[in-house]
């Protein structure tokens, strides 16, 4: 039978037979529908970790994890990494289509009216401890926008969003090249008008008063691709953090926040920053990855291969093909000899022919090649995050305003199984045993 035809599961409980409906995607994904499950048998289903758990129906990335492949709002990400720019791709994965050339311009001029932060925030950046984490910063001050930009009465809701839209994207650019800039005690620079979304992040980054910043377009590019790849990866952690958060019908600021809070993680998008340092440590240990990759075998050993596994992909990541071009080419073009290249390189050559990688389906992820590039157009590793966060953006933004619109939204409130004491009586604290 077509899978598309199979319109019910039947699930047997003690005798009693129950029919629960099958959706099936455009893409013939098939989710068997347990929404009345509950009420229906008290029974819920049990799903750590939500491998196997669709928390809802999306229109915006499709990604096939078995076959290698990516696609927003059904356009490959080969194609976009190619022809697009981290701009239009924002505005694509927003707004479900490509924008014509004024749709375009339109979005380009609200980003820059919204470039610009509020000056008292600067009191903000310049208070943190200098050693304080660029993630933590971003988190913070995404927050903070809130108390900064409240919500307008006269405005309408529509209007609100999308400028609440522009302002973030736009801003938690500015945001991050501040929070460099002052953690080197350097004089800020503030963005241009006059400069494209990545040029702008760029110069806000390295001009200095006594060496302007001299853009390269070549750079620019690579940074166009590098936000490209990271725009939008589905129900990933931080998206479902964005969703889970974003339910409780919170702010979009806040929503945002707790993304930025949940892709710090060396599991999720703290990986980039991991990767390098796992790198150069085998480096410095003589280049060899054997023994690391028999550590990262070792189940008696937490060390992992940092940029390797994911819990959708069992194959190779489509994103990291497209990284690791763009990273050599940089390389090449920035005349840039970095030793890490030939350490990656021999890890992931060892680590794809070892039979442990190959039965767990373990291949390289975004995050593998990703630092080597950063690193090499100047980010500092504790940033490499931050430029992730600054590419996750239009996702985060899209999944919300999808599940904000979604006539089915529901408040995400996930139920558990107890394991806990059975019920027992409270002992006074002077009958307690010692
Ligand atoms: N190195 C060694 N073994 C690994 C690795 C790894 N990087 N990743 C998974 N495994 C093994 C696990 O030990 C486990 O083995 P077992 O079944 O024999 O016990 C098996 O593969 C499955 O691992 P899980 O952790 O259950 O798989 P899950 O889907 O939950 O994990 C994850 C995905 C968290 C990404 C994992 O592969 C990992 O920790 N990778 C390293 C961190 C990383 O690169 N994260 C970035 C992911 S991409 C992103 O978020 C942007």
């Amino acid at each position: 039978m077509n899978k598309r035809e199979i319109k019910t599961a039947k699930l047997t409980v003690d005798g009693d037979t129950y029919q629960l409906p099958i959706v099936v995607g455009t893409e013939g994904e098939m989710a068997i529908d347990i929404s009345t499950l509950r009420s229906r048998t008290g029974l819920i289903t049990l799903d750590p970790g939500y491998a196997n758990t669709g928390s809802c129906k999306s229109s915006i990335t499709y990604m096939d994890g078995e076959n290698g492949i990516l696609r927003y709002r059904g356009i490959p990400i080969e194609q976009l990494a190619e022809h697009s720019t981290f701009r239009e791709t924002a505005y694509l994965l927003i707004n479900g289509e490509l924008p014509t050339k004024q749709q375009l311009d339109q979005f380009s001029a609200r980003l820059n009216d919204h470039s610009l932060i509020h000056e008292d925030m600067r009191y903000f950046f310049q208070n943190f401890p200098r050693l304080a984490h660029p993630m933590g910063i971003l988190s913070s001050m995404v927050n903070a926008l809130r108390a900064f930009y409240p919500e307008i009465p006269e405005r309408s809701e529509e209007e609100e969003i999308n400028i609440t839209f522009s302002r973030l994207i736009s801003k938690v650019r500015t945001m991050a090249a501040i929070s460099y800039r002052i953690s080197r005690g350097h004089k800020v620079v503030y963005p241009r008008h006059d400069l494209s979304y990545c040029a702008n992040f760029l110069n806000m980054m390295f001009d200095t008063p006594v060496k302007p910043y001299q853009i390269d377009e070549d750079i620019v590019a690579a940074l166009n691709v590098f936000w490209i790849l990271h725009a939008d990866h589905e129900q990933n952690c931080s998206t479902a953090a964005v969703r889970l958060v974003g339910s409780a019908k919170v702010n979009l600021y806040a929503a945002i926040s707790a993304g930025i809070c949940a892709l710090w993680g060396p599991l999720h998008g703290g990986a980039n920053q991991a990767v390098i340092e796992m790198l150069q440590h085998i480096y410095e240990n003589g280049g060899d990855p054997v023994p690391f990759i028999k550590k990262a075998k070792d189940k008696n050993d937490p060390f992992r291969l940092m940029g390797f596994g994911h819990r959708v992909y069992k194959t190779y990541d489509p994103r990291v093909k497209i990284m690791k071009k763009m990273c050599i080419k940089t390389l090449k073009k920035l005349n840039i000899k970095d030793p890490l290249v030939d350490v990656a390189e021999r890890l992931e050559e060892t680590a794809l022919k070892d039979p442990y990688f190959i039965d767990h389906h373990l291949y390289p992820n975004v995050d593998f090649y990703s630092g080597i590039f950063l690193r090499a157009i100047g980010i500092p590793i504790k940033m490499f995050t931050v430029m992730f966060a600054i590419g996750r953006l239009p996702g985060w933004i899209s999944q919300w305003k999808e599940s904000v619109d979604d006539p089915q939204w529901k408040l995400h409130r996930p139920r558990q199984v107890y394991i806990g004491k059975t019920k027992r009586d409270y002992i006074p604290i002077e009958q307690r045993k010692e």
